[in-house]
């Protein structure tokens, strides 16, 4: 198994990763219009030793408060059914947040299960007064502080690419 950066030729692994985890099409069609749209500040995949896209990590850009503050949120995550449970999505995620720190990113939000997720080194994005502009996620909205001073002074309203009004 291989963690690294999404390359092109990795997009239809990716499409079909997408597919079968979310029993859809919006996750795959998102990432790719994002894709598309320059909108992917990063893609993390994991491959299996035959090179197949076996989990996923995507990160756009997100203004707070109406302004751009290299923030970046991150969705969709997805890991192959046959391989949940071995720490996979850790990786990826952490390998996320590693690429986004040296690249000067100050934080992460995300949207998703708190249990996960806070093992994972997010916090309620509610502790600093952010929210999202979907309604009772008070709880799953949280954040990943990359730069110290990620929170001075920011607080308000998080809005995702407006693709992520389609799904
Ligand atoms: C959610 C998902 C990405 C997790 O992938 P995974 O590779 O099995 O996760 P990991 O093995 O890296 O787990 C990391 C930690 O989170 C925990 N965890 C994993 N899935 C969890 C879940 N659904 N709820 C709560 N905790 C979870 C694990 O126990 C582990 O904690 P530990 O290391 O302290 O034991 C995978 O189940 C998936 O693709 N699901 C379908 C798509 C989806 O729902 N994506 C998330 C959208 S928010």
């Amino acid at each position: 198994m291989l963690i690294r950066v999404e390359i092109p030729i990795d997009a239809p692994g990716i499409d079909a990763l997408l597919r079968r985890s979310f029993g859809g099409e919006g996750e795959a069609r998102l990432v790719h219009d994002l894709r598309e749209d320059g909108m992917l500040t990063l893609g993390v995949v994991a491959t299996d030793d035959e090179g197949q896209v076996i989990g996923y990590a995507a990160f756009s850009p997100v203004a707070v408060d109406g302004e751009e503050r290299q923030w970046v949120g991150m969705a969709p995550v997805a890991v192959d059914e046959n391989y949940r449970g071995q720490g996979i999505a850790r990786q990826l995620v952490y390998e996320g947040l590693d690429s986004l720190n040296e690249f000067g990113y100050a934080a992460v939000v995300t949207l998703g299960e708190p249990e996960l997720y806070g093992r994972l080194g997010f916090e309620r994005a509610a502790l600093y007064d952010l929210r999202c502009r979907w309604p009772d996620t008070e709880n799953a909205f949280q954040v990943h502080r990359l730069a110290d001073e990620a929170f001075d002074g920011v607080s308000g309203l998080v809005e995702y690419h407006e693709h992520f009004n389609r799904l």
